[in-house]
C-alpha cells in the first residue's frame, strides 16, 4: 500500500511517519511537509498525487494557530477548507482514498454531555469554521466514501503543544495558573497515529471522533504532567499549580468548554478501545525524556 502524508512536519504527520516506519501496512510512504506540497497550490497538489497516485492521501496540513486565525480567516479558510475540497477532488479523479483530520472546535461546548458525531456542529471561532467549512467540502465531493476523524487536545514530544508549553513554564516558575472549566480529553498524537493506521487497514468509512479514553480539565492534565515528569525526573522542584477560570485567562479566540467526544462509533469500526490519556501521556513524557523531539 502507497500512503501519501501532507503536513508532514506537523505533531500527527510526524508521529504518523514514525508509527509507519514500525508498521507492515504501507510498503511506500511519501511524506511531504509544507515546504514540499503546500496544499493551497492547487497545481502541485495535482501533479504530485497524480504523480504518486498513492492509494491513501491522509491530510494532517492544517492551519493550526487557534488564536492567530481571528485575523487571519482568509488563509485559515484557504488551508482549512478551500484545500481541503481540492484535495478530495483530487483524490477521487485519481481513485485515491482521503482520510482527513478534524476537531472538536466544530462543535460550541455548550453541552452537558459528549458529542457524538452527529450532533449539531455549532463553531465558535474562526478556526472551528474553517475546519467545519473542510468537513463540508469533502462530504460534498465524497458523500458515502468520506472519511474524518475529529480530534481534540492532540501533543506530541515533537511540535509545540500544551504539554510543551508546561514543561517549559514549570521549569522557569515556581506557580502558575491554569485553567479548570474547560474540559476535554488529552490525546498523543502517537495513539491517534495508530487509530490512523487501524482505518486505513480496515478501508473505513464515516465521520468519526477519536480522542484517548478518560476526561481532563487543563488543570488536571497540567497536575499529571508534573507528577509524571518529576517522576520521570524530567522537571526537579515541585510547583504550585493555581486554578483559574476562562474568564481570568482572556484570549483572542473562543473556546468550547466541553470537548468531550464519544468514541462508541469507531471504537466499534476499528474493534480498539484506546487507552486513558493518563497512560499515553507516560508514552510522550518517555520520549522527552529520551530526546525525541
Ligand atoms: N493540535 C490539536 O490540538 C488539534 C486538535 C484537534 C484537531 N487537530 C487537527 O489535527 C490535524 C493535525 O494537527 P497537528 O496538531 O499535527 O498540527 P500542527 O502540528 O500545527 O501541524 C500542521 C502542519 O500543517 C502544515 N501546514 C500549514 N499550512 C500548510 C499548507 N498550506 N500546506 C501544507 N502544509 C501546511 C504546518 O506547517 P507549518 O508549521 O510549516 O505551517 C504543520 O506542519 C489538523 O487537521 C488539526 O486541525 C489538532
Amino acid at each position: 500500500m502507497k500512503i501519501l502524508i501532507t503536513g508532514a512536519a506537523g505533531q500527527v504527520g510526524w508521529e504518523l511517519q514514525r508509527y509507519l516506519s514500525e508498521s507492515r501496512l504501507a510498503s511506500e510512504v511519501i511524506a511531504v511537509s509544507r515546504l514540499e506540497l503546500d496544499v493551497t497550490n492547487y497545481q502541485l497538489v495535482q501533479e504530485t498525487l497524480s504523480q504518486h497516485k498513492p492509494d491513501w492521501v491522509i491530510n494532517t496540513a492544517a492551519y493550526t494557530a487557534v488564536d492567530r486565525a481571528e485575523d487571519d480567516k482568509n488563509l485559515a479558510h484557504a488551508i482549512n477548507s478551500d484545500a481541503v475540497g481540492r484535495l478530495a477532488a483530487v483524490c477521487k479523479k485519481i481513485n485515491s482514498r482521503l482520510l482527513h483530520i478534524s476537531t472538536d472546535y466544530v462543535f460550541d461546548g455548550n453541552s452537558s454531555s459528549s458529542y457524538v458525531p452527529t450532533d449539531s456542529t455549532n463553531p465558535i471561532n474562526i478556526y472551528g469554521k474553517s475546519k467545519l467549512a473542510g468537513e463540508l467540502q469533502i462530504l460534498h465531493t465524497l458523500g458515502q466514501d468520506t472519511l474524518i476523524i475529529r480530534t481534540g487536545w492532540v501533543y506530541s514530544a515533537h511540535g509545540q503543544n500544551f504539554v510543551k508549553t508546561m514543561l517549559r513554564l514549570m521549569s522557569e516558575r515556581q506557580k502558575i495558573q491554569v485553567i479548570d472549566d474547560q474540559v476535554g480529553s488529552p490525546t498523543w498524537a502517537g495513539e491517534l497515529a495508530r487509530v490512523i493506521c487501524l482505518a486505513v487497514e480496515k478501508d473505513a468509512r464515516g465521520l468519526f471522533h477519536w480522542t484517548d479514553a478518560g476526561v481532563a480539565s487543563w488543570y488536571d492534565f497540567a497536575n499529571a504532567i508534573l507528577r509524571n515528569s518529576r517522576r520521570l525526573n524530567i522537571l526537579k522542584d515541585e510547583i504550585d499549580i493555581i486554578p483559574i477560570s476562562t474568564d481570568e485567562y482572556p484570549t483572542k479566540a473562543q473556546r468550547p468548554k466541553n470537548s468531550v467526544m464519544c468514541k462508541r462509533s469507531i471504537r466499534s469500526a476499528l474493534d480498539y478501545r484506546g487507552r486513558h490519556w493518563r497512560e499515553t501521556l507516560k508514552d510522550m513524557l518517555m520520549d522527552v525524556q529520551n530526546g525525541v523531539s
